[in-house]
C-alpha cells in the first residue's frame, strides 16, 4: 500500500492566459474572444452576477466591444501585467519551489487572425523565453493549448468552431507549438475544460446568444468540432513529440444523489455521463458513448459528421486526465430545491456543506471520490488542474495578508488528494488555480482572488501591481519542501 505522493510528485500552479497576461495588442497579438468581456468596474456583486450569468453574451454587445479599443471595462485585457512581469512571477514560483506551472498559449498571439499562413515570431519568442525561464528555475511546464479565447476573425469570418474549417485552423496552430515549443513544453493540455462549451458556450465555443435558434445543436456541433480538433492534435503530437504526454481535461462537477429515492439516484447518474463521463469517454475510448444517442433525440440535436470522423476520434487517445474541481452538488429530479452557485453552473444545494464567500460549495471529500472514480472508469494517470479558493482578501499596511481560510481549504483538500493516493489513484501532479490573483473568470473581478501572491490591482485596473506573498504562500511552500507531509 502506498502511504503519500510519489517522490517526482508535480506540485504546482495555474493561470491562463487571457485572465494573466495583458498586453492587450502588444507583440502583434490579435484580438481575442476573451478581450471582448466587459466589465464596469462601478458595477456591484449583484450587476456582477447578473452580467455573469448572462454569458453568452448578445450580438450587439459583440459589436460594441468591437469597436472599443479601450482597456479598462474589459479587465482581459489588462490581467495582472503577467507579459510584462513574468520574469519577477516565475521568480517567485521558485521560492515557493513550484515543480510544475500551468499556463495557456494566447492563439492571436500565435496567429494573430487565426487564419493566418505564418506564425507570428514575436508571439512565439514570448514564449520561448517565458517557458524556458521556467526551466531555468527548474519548473516543468504544463502548456494548454487554447483556454476560452480564440482569435476574434475566426468568430467573424468563419463562425468559430461552428464551422469544420477552424478545425484546421487550430490543427496549424498546435502543429506551429509542436514545432517551435516542443522542445520546452513538458505535457500538452489541446482543451481548458471541455464540458464548459455546454454551460458557457461564449467562454467554451464561442456562440454568440441571439445568433442560435436552436442553442443545444450549435452548441454539440461545436463540441463535435472541438473533439475532431483534440483527436487529431493528439495524433500529431504523439507523432511529432514522441514520449511526450498530452492529456484532457473536464470542469470535474461530482454529484451526489439528494436522497436515496431512486429517480434522484437516476438523475444523479445522467447529470454525471451528460456533465462529466460523454467528453472523458470520447478522448479516452476514441467513440460516442451510447448513452449520447438518447440526450441527442430528447433535445433535438443532429449532429454533422463526416464519414472519416469515428477513425479521428480513434486515432487520438489521450495519456492523462485532469480537471478542475472545486465544489460538489446534488442531483434530484425535484425541481424546486434550492440553488446555489459553482463554477459554470447553478449547483443544487447540499445540506451537509459549507459554501465560500461566492456560494460555492466546498467538499474536500468530494475530491477523493472524483479521484477514485475517474481512475477505476480509466486507468490513466491523472492531473489536478485546477483547485482552489477564491476569495476577497486583506492587504495589511505591512504588505502581509492572512488568508487562514485559504489555507484550510488548500490543507483539506490536499489531504483528501493524499488519501486517494493510499486509494491506489495514480496522481502524477496538482496545479493549484490562480497560483497568483489574476481576473476571475465568470465574474471578470480581481477581488475574488484565488492567490497565494497577492496583486495590488482593483477590479478597475487601479493599484500598484505589486506582488506581496500571503501566508498561504509560505503554507504552501512548507507543502511541496515536505512532499505533502507537512500539512
Ligand atoms: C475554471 C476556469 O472554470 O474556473 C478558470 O478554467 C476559472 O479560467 C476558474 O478562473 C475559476 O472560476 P472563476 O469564475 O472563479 O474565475
Amino acid at each position: 500500500m502506498k502511504t503519500g505522493f510519489n517522490k517526482d510528485f508535480l506540485w504546482g500552479g495555474a493561470i491562463s492566459c487571457s485572465q494573466a497576461d495583458g498586453g492587450f495588442l502588444d507583440g502583434g497579438k490579435g484580438i481575442s474572444t476573451q478581450d471582448l468581456r466587459y466589465l464596469d468596474p462601478s458595477w456591484n456583486r449583484e450587476q456582477v452576477e447578473e452580467k455573469h450569468h448572462k454569458c453568452p453574451f448578445s450580438k450587439a454587445e459583440f459589436e460594441q466591444a468591437l469597436k472599443d479599443m479601450d482597456v479598462t471595462y474589459y479587465p482581459n485585457r489588462r490581467g495582472i501585467d503577467f507579459y510584462h512581469q513574468y520574469k519577477q512571477d516565475i521568480d517567485l514560483f521558485h521560492k515557493m519551489g513550484m515543480k510544475i506551472f500551468r499556463t495557456s498559449i494566447c492563439w492571436s498571439r500565435i496567429f494573430p487572425n487565426g487564419d493566418d499562413l505564418m506564425p507570428n515570431q514575436e508571439g512565439l519568442n514570448y514564449y520561448k523565453d517565458m517557458f524556458a525561464e521556467c526551466h531555468k528555475k527548474g519548473i516543468k511546464v504544463f502548456a494548454t493549448i487554447l483556454h476560452y479565447d480564440i482569435p476574434v476573425n475566426l468568430v467573424l469570418k468563419y463562425g468559430g468552431w461552428k464551422n469544420r474549417q477552424t478545425i484546421q485552423f487550430y490543427v496549424h496552430y498546435a502543429e506551429t507549438l509542436f514545432k517551435e515549443l516542443g522542445d520546452l513544453v513538458d505535457y500538452w493540455l489541446p482543451f481548458n475544460e471541455f464540458n464548459a462549451g455546454r454551460f458557457a458556450p461564449w467562454d467554451g465555443v464561442c456562440l454568440i446568444q441571439d445568433e442560435e435558434e436552436n442553442m443545444n445543436q450549435a452548441i454539440f456541433q461545436c463540441l463535435h468540432h472541438q473533439l475532431i480538433a483534440n483527436a487529431m492534435t493528439v495524433k500529431l503530437c504523439h507523432e511529432m513529440l514522441p514520449g511526450v504526454m498530452i492529456g484532457g481535461m473536464i470542469a470535474r462537477f461530482e454529484t451526489y444523489p439528494a436522497t436515496c429515492r431512486p429517480e434522484d439516484a437516476l438523475q444523479a447518474l445522467q447529470d454525471e455521463q451528460y456533465g462529466n463521463w460523454f467528453y472523458t469517454d470520447v478522448m479516452v475510448r476514441g467513440e460516442y458513448p451510447q448513452y449520447m444517442e438518447r440526450y441527442f433525440d430528447m433535445f433535438d440535436i443532429h449532429i454533422n459528421m463526416d464519414i472519416k470522423d469515428s477513425e479521428i476520434l480513434k486515432s487520438g487517445l489521450v495519456d492523462f486526465l485532469s480537471f478542475s474541481y472545486y465544489f460538489s452538488q446534488v442531483s434530484t429530479s425535484d425541481q424546486t430545491w434550492e440553488k446555489t452557485a459553482g463554477n459554470l453552473i447553478m449547483a443544487n444545494k447540499n445540506p451537509y456543506l459549507n459554501t465560500s464567500e461566492w456560494g460555492w460549495q466546498m467538499d474536500p471529500i468530494g475530491l477523493r471520490v472524483t479521484l477514485n472514480k475517474m481512475y477505476d472508469r480509466y486507468r490513466l494517470p491523472l492531473m489536478i488542474a485546477e483547485n482552489g479558493l477564491g476569495t476577497t482578501d486583506v492587504l495589511e499596511s505591512d504588505g502581509t495578508v492572512h488568508d487562514s481560510y485559504r489555507i484550510d481549504y488548500l490543507k483539506s483538500h490536499i489531504t483528501q488528494m493524499k488519501e486517494a493516493v493510499i486509494d491506489g489513484v495514480d496522481i502524477i501532479g496538482y496545479t493549484m488555480w490562480g497560483i497568483i490573483d489574476i481576473v476571475s473568470c465568470g465574474p471578470l473581478t480581481i477581488d475574488k482572488r484565488y492567490g497565494v501572491i497577492y496583486v495590488d490591482l482593483d477590479n478597475g485596473g487601479q493599484g500598484s501591481g505589486k506582488r506581496y506573498c500571503k501566508d498561504s504562500f509560505y503554507w504552501y511552500q512548507k507543502c511541496i519542501k515536505s512532499n505533502g507531509k507537512e500539512l
